[in-house]
């Protein structure tokens, strides 16, 4: 009996970890048996690479200008286990809209129905932090992608990012786009880290999917071009991303998520630094502190 066909998109801030987080789960689902497609939706186009040993795909974009038609199966590569590899890209630096490329290569795929025939179980989008334009909202606005998750740290400029992209979920749940499905916490190595997302996940009514802490491996994996799951499948951090993926591909139940105005969002944070400042003073003790 065929799966159920699943599409999730990842947000999150510049450099927090999506396209780390995102191999990593395509990695350990291929790895588990599921048929995957990454689909890189940054202009830098380097999503990919860690399932391709560090090597880099000609985007759609690349591939449509070197000739006017293409054919979607040109624009995909094979990694890891064979999981499937899509890079949208982007336009020549300075020079027109970034956003375009992902419209353009959701359009390539999906007018020629390359996902039922490649009998895909699920598509990862690799996509940017901020909703900048049109394009990047793509996955989000038509309800391409069912269920939209955050990598988010527990440092305020990513949870500002995670907070915007859920205004961006909220404003288009009602006309038939994404539902918010979770945070994934990454870089969480302490209890008050932990704590601060625990805390901006109640305040906007959503949950954590996942803990990545930081890691030495998934830097070593990187530097030698591979996910964890490839190069330290043993790892204590391979498995991580194994009960990561897991929960994604089993996760059915997403939602429209509460974001906080950014005055609400302000107070929020301050009460945090009062926190912090108080347990480094050591006027509170953890227990106290509720973390
Ligand atoms: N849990 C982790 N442990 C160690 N290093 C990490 C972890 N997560 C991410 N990194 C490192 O942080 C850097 C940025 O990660 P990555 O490229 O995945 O971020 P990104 O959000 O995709 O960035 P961009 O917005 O530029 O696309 C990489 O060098 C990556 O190896
Ligand atoms: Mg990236």
């Amino acid at each position: 009996m065929a799966r159920k066909f699943k599409q999730i998109a990842i947000y999150g801030k510049g450099g927090i970890g999506k396209s780390t987080t995102t191999s990593n789960i395509s990695a350990a689902l291929v790895e588990a048996g599921y048929t995957v497609l990454q689909f890189g939706c940054d202009p830098k186009s380097d999503s990919t690479n860690t399932l391709r040993d560090g090597k880099y795909i000609p985007t759609v974009l690349d591939l449509l200008r070197a000739k006017p038609k293409v054919d979607a199966h040109e624009a995909i590569f094979r990694g890891f286990k064979g999981v499937y590899c899509v890079e949208a890209g982007g336009p020549a630096p300075g020079v027109g809209c970034a956003g375009r490329g992902i419209i353009t290569a959701v359009e390539l795929l999906k007018q020629q129905n390359i996902f039922h025939e490649l009998d895909i179980d699920i598509v990862i989008y690799d996509v940017l932090g901020d909703v900048v334009c049109g394009g990047f909202a793509v996955p989000i606005r038509e309800g391409i992608a069912r269920h939209v998750f955050t990598v988010s740290s527990s440092d305020f400029m990513a949870i500002y990012a995670a907070n915007n992209l859920m205004k961006g979920i909220q404003k288009y749940s009602n006309t038939g786009g994404a539902l918010f499905g979770g945070i994934i916490a990454n870089s969480i190595n302490n209890t008050y880290q932990r704590s601060i997302i625990d805390d901006f996940a109640t305040h906007t009514a959503t949950q954590v999917v996942e803990y990545v802490p930081r890691s030495i491996t998934v830097t070593q994996s990187e530097l030698g071009g591979k996910t964890a799951i490839e190069a330290q499948p043993e790892s204590v951090q391979a498995d991580i991303y194994r009960s990561l993926a897991r929960k994604i591909i089993e996760h059915t139940e997403s939602k429209v998520p509460a974001p906080l105005d950014i005055d609400a969002l302000r107070e929020w944070s301050a009460q945090w630094a009062n926190q912090l400042l108080a347990i480094e003073s050591g006027e509170i003790r953890g227990a106290q502190a509720g973390i």
